[in-house]
């Protein structure tokens, strides 16, 4: 079994027009440029979640939809979350806030980094998502990356359209920060799991 760090990159947006694939393909690809992490990609379209219809949150009761626990399970796999947040209406999309409150036992403890895009790099997004992370037991980190204004209008389909090569001289540096952060906080994370692990079984 391996002993690295798996890192997951969420994909939030499931619309079908939507721009979200772009951004999350470049983080993909930047994120298993580091040989000391396993990373994959998660599409909220392929777990075909319900809206959240549970009688608690699964650290109170187990969940009863079986695509919540393929959810659940999936997320259990993982030690950090690279979630890639388009803004709507200020705030992350319902479809990421609606997979987040379908798990609760699996994201705890664990860090939480972003890729937000919008006029603003979806940075309104990106602090709701972090509130909701607080509220999840995770570690929101620091550094994130905003793909905003002009930058946005360059690789947006409702814009120019262009590769993310167009932009990425401006969004590398964050990029590469938001990583380093997020490849910290998992390691402490584990290593501090792993302690209470051995602590609750002594
Ligand atoms: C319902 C809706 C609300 C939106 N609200 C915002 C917003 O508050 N701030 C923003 O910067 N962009 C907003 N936008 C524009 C989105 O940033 C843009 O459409 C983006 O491509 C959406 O992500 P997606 O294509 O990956 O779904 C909104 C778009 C939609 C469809």
């Amino acid at each position: 079994m391996s002993t690295k760090p798996r890192i997951a990159v969420i994909i939030g947006s499931t619309r079908d027009s939507r721009f979200a694939d772009k951004p999350a393909a470049w983080i993909l690809e930047l994120a298993r440029q580091r040989a000391d992490w396993e990373v994959e990609l998660l599409d909220l379209r392929d777990f075909h979640l319900p809206f959240f219809n549970e009688r608690s949150s699964n650290f109170w009761a187990p969940s009863q939809d079986p695509n919540a626990v393929a959810w659940q399970k999936k997320l259990a796999t993982f030690d950090g979350f690279i979630f890639v947040t388009s803004e709507y209406n200020r705030s992350i999309p319902a479809s990421l806030k609606n997979a987040l409150d379908q798990a609760y036992r699996e994201w705890i403890r664990k860090p939480a980094a972003a890729l937000g895009y919008g006029s603003t790099g979806g940075a309104r997004a990106v602090e709701h998502l972090r509130t909701i992370a607080i509220e999840l037991q995770m570690v929101p980190v620091r550094s994130a990356v905003h793909i905003m204004g002009a930058d946005l209008m360059k690789v947006h389909p409702m814009g120019e359209n262009g590769p993310i090569s167009a932009i990425e001289d401006h969004i590398l540096p964050s990029a590469r920060a938001m990583l380093d952060d997020l490849d910290w906080w998992t390691r402490a994370t584990i290593a501090a799991r792993a302690a209470d692990a051995e602590r609750a079984a002594a």
